[in-house]
């Protein structure tokens, strides 16, 4: 077995989003997550029926899709029924074929068996392997390895055909810390054992209700990790409250299980938040009691952060203690038009491991004012949630 375990894997790669426009999308991430646009496909590149831009800062690797033509069922069937959101995440493994055989044969359900992909008429470009596992309703779980590809991306990309260059604030993002799983009550405990069995890993936290809730809105969270924890995937589903929770209305919103958020991290969060909020980055609203509480922690000798709390409260960011270390993280609001998809960016201290547990009820709050505004708090006793 190699250093990266049973699957070999080597840690996430790059996100996909189905979006209703690419274009745009791609220069909403430019711009105001301050990535580049790397690469490109699209008519230019022969194919026909949709586009992707592909996007990358450090490590954090996005792609960005929309269908060109009406018969290209693939993304536009996806969008009408979710809107804008993650159609598939992926990781990098040692050998693609491996990792799907093991998955498999742990009762991972397939969506595409393992593929060797090369550019038509570019031999000297090599080849990507890719495979592809269900998770959630229609989200996948792709595995890639690119040991063997010289070009940008995957066959079929090349460099932005239109020069895209626009000014940002440098953010500093680096990559991937989590990506997180919504799913329906009772399929929790479901999607945890099926990562486990199928990607070999282990359920590192098990969040009960009352860890995870208001007087209104509650929610159960499990948190699976690969055993070096490169990969960690929390998986929430609702649980019952005075009001719906904010999972019951993602499920209704996005008409479906599908992921919820993906946490990016940072070395500086303090620089980042400051550049992604000049760049136009919208975030949930932390109240300024929250900050005096922190304060007072502070002067009793509970907590002992590097940062300055006034820098903190200025730009909004949270802050966690854990046992051998602590977290500052921050949450925007969702980027697209439904209230589903929303990035959290995450600076670790110490050995930091957790997901900002003592920030769960400060967070519920701005989250339930917001749905509050959406009018989507209270629960209408006709409503039924969409089906699987
Ligand atoms: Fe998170």
């Amino acid at each position: 077995m190699s250093d990266s375990g049973i699957m070999g894997i080597r840690g996430y790669d790059y996100v996909e989003f189905y979006v209703g426009s690419a274009k745009t999308t791609a220069y909403w991430f430019a711009k105001a997550l301050g990535m580049e646009i790397v690469g490109y496909r699209g008519a230019e590149t022969g194919v026909r029926d949709k586009c992707s831009y592909y996007l990358q800062k450090n490590n954090f690797k996005l792609l960005v899709t929309g269908a060109l033509q009406p018969h290209c069922y693939d993304v536009l069937g996806w969008i009408q029924r979710h809107g804008d959101g993650v159609k598939r995440w992926s990781v990098e493994v040692d050998d693609v074929d491996a990792a799907f055989t093991y998955a498999t044969q742990n009762g991972a359900v397939m969506v595409r068996r393992p593929e060797r992909i090369e550019e038509d008429g570019h031999p000297e470009k090599g080849h990507i392997t890719e495979a592809a596992i269900r998770l959630y309703d229609d989200t996948e779980l792709v595995y890639v390895n690119r040991d063997h590809y010289k070009g940008i991306f995957g066959p079929d990309f090349c460099a932005p055909v239109q020069s895209i260059q626009l000014d940002h604030h440098e953010t500093g993002i680096l990559g991937i810390d989590h990506i997180v799983g919504n799913v329906r009550e009772n399929e929790m405990n479901l999607w945890a054992s099926y990562f486990n069995k199928a990607m070999d890993m282990e359920t590192f936290v098990d969040f009960k209700a009352g860890d995870i809730g208001t007087q209104y809105s509650a929610l159960l969270s499990k948190v699976v990790r690969t055993k070096d924890s490169k990969i960690r995937n929390p998986i929430n589903e609702p649980f019952e409250g005075l009001k719906k929770s904010q999972i019951e209305e993602y499920i209704e919103q996005y008409y479906g299980s599908g992921v919820q958020h993906i946490a990016i991290q940072t070395a500086d969060i303090i620089a980042t938040i400051d550049a992604l909020r000049k760049n136009g980055c919208e975030f949930l609203a932390i109240p300024d009691t929250y900050y005096d509480k922190l304060r007072e922690r502070e002067q009793a000798g509970e907590l002992q952060i590097n940062e300055n709390i006034d820098d903190l409260q200025r730009l909004g960011i949270l802050c966690d203690k854990e046992s051998d270390g602590y977290l500052l993280q921050l949450f925007t609001k969702p980027i697209c038009d439904r209230p589903t998809f929303f990035f959290e960016f995450i600076q670790r201290h110490g050995n930091s491991q957790g997901f900002g547990k003592g920030n769960f009820q400060s967070l519920f709050e701005s989250i339930e004012l917001d749905q509050k505004l959406r009018g989507n708090l209270d629960r209408d006793p006709t409503e039924i949630m969409p089906p699987c």
